[in-house]
C-alpha cells in the first residue's frame, strides 16, 4: 500500500454479490453467505491494519425479510454462530462490536446474544465493528421523526427549540447517533445502488461500486478501496 495516504475514518461496506458467488460453482447460495463471512474477517483484518476507526457492515436489509424463510434462517443462524465464533478474537485485539436496526424484528436468543457481545466489546476502542441488521435508511428516518414528533408533544415548552433545529440535532434521533458518518460507502457485486442504505447519513460520502463479488473481496481489495479514497478530493458542496 502506498505511503502517507489520507485513511478513512469511517468505512462501510453494502456486501452484495454472496448468491451469484455461489451459483457460479454451482453451490447453494448459503455457501456464498458463509464465504462471505471470510471476507468480513479479512475487512476487519484490514481496516485495523490500515488505521481506520469504524468499519460498518450492511449484513441483512429491512427488504431481505422477503427472502425464502430458509434462506433468512440460514443467514440468522450464521451471524449468531459468526458472533460466538469472533467474540474472543474481538476481544483480543481491542474490538468494539455494535449492531445497529430493528432489533425488534430480532429473534430472542439472537438479540441476547448480540447484547452479550456488545456489552463485552464495550471498552475496547481499536476498531468500532459495526453490523447493521434489520436495517433500512427510510426506516431510521421515520423512527428518528416519530421520537423527535413524540418529544415535541410531551414537551410543548420547547417547541420553539425543537422546531428550530437543523441536521446536526436530528442527528441524535438516529440509530447511528453515536458513530460518525461514513467517509466511504463500497458496494461490490457490480450494482450500482444504494439499496436503501445509509440515506441520511451517506449524504456526503464517497461512493466506490466495485465488480467484485463480496466472497472475493479480501484484503487487498479492502486496501485499494482505500487508496481509492485517498485521492478523491471532497469539497461536500464548497468551491476549493
Ligand atoms: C448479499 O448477497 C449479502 C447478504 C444479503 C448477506 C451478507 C451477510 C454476510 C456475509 C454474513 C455477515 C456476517 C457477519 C457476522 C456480519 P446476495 O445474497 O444479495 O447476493 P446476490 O446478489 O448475488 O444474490
Amino acid at each position: 500500500m502506498e505511503e502517507n495516504i489520507r485513511i478513512p475514518s469511517h468505512v462501510s461496506i453494502i456486501m452484495d454479490g454472496n448468491g451469484r458467488w455461489a451459483q457460479k460453482r454451482g453451490l447453494h447460495r448459503s455457501a456464498g453467505h458463509v464465504e462471505g463471512v471470510e471476507s468480513v474477517r479479512a475487512c476487519i483484518e484490514a481496516a485495523v491494519e490500515t488505521g481506520v476507526k469504524y468499519l460498518s457492515l450492511y449484513a441483512f436489509s429491512e427488504e431481505n425479510w422477503n427472502r425464502p424463510e430458509s434462506e433468512v434462517s440460514d443467514l440468522m443462524n450464521l451471524m449468531a454462530k459468526s458472533m460466538l465464533n469472533e467474540l474472543s478474537a474481538m476481544l483480543g485485539n481491542g474490538i468494539r462490536f455494535i449492531v445497529l436496526g430493528h432489533r425488534s424484528r430480532l429473534d430472542a436468543e439472537l438479540n441476547a446474544r448480540i447484547d452479550e457481545c456488545m456489552e463485552r466489546t464495550k471498552d475496547n476502542d481499536r476498531l468500532t465493528l459495526v453490523v447493521f441488521l434489520s436495517y433500512s435508511g427510510k426506516w431510521d428516518i421515520l423512527q428518528a421523526a416519530k421520537r423527535f414528533a413524540v418529544e415535541l408533544a410531551d414537551h410543548p415548552e420547547r417547541r420553539e427549540e425543537l422546531l428550530s433545529c437543523g441536521p446536526e440535532i436530528f442527528d441524535g434521533y438516529l440509530v447511528t447517533k453515536d458513530i460518525p458518518d461514513p467517509d466511504l460507502i463500497i458496494r461490490t457485486s457490480g450494482e450500482m445502488r444504494m439499496s436503501n442504505y445509509l440515506l441520511w447519513q451517506g449524504a456526503y460520502s464517497e461512493l466506490l461500486f466495485t465488480d467484485v463479488l463480496w466472497p472475493d473481496f479480501r484484503k487487498d481489495e479492502f486496501r485499494k478501496a482505500v487508496e481509492a479514497y485517498s485521492k478523491r478530493d471532497r469539497r461536500y458542496g464548497k468551491v476549493k
